[in-house]
């Protein structure tokens, strides 16, 4: 899956919407999410970023590393 990390916050572009083409990226108060298992791995949404918070979950800087699971618990409370 890929990863939404904290670039995203309180910025939520949202370009990353419109490349997406399974629709699994979802809009939550102050970032987006990816949803984790309907991701295709597509990448299309990574290079849209203007402030480029999105990952492959394997590539996901330590420093947000956290991130691979705040997207899988927005849609799956822990
Ligand atoms: Fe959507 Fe593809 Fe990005 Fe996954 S990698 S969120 S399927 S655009
Ligand atoms: Fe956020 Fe970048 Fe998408 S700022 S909404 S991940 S385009």
């Amino acid at each position: 899956t890929y990863v939404i990390a904290e670039p995203c916050m309180d910025v939520k572009d949202t370009a990353c919407v419109q490349e997406c083409p399974v629709d699994c990226i979802y809009e939550g108060d102050r970032m987006l999410y990816i949803h984790p298992v309907e991701c295709i791995d597509c990448g299309a949404c990574e290079p849209a970023c203007p402030v480029e918070a999105i990952f492959y979950a394997d590539d996901v800087p330590s420093e947000w590393g956290q991130f691979t699971a705040i997207n899988a618990e927005y849609f799956e409370p822990a």
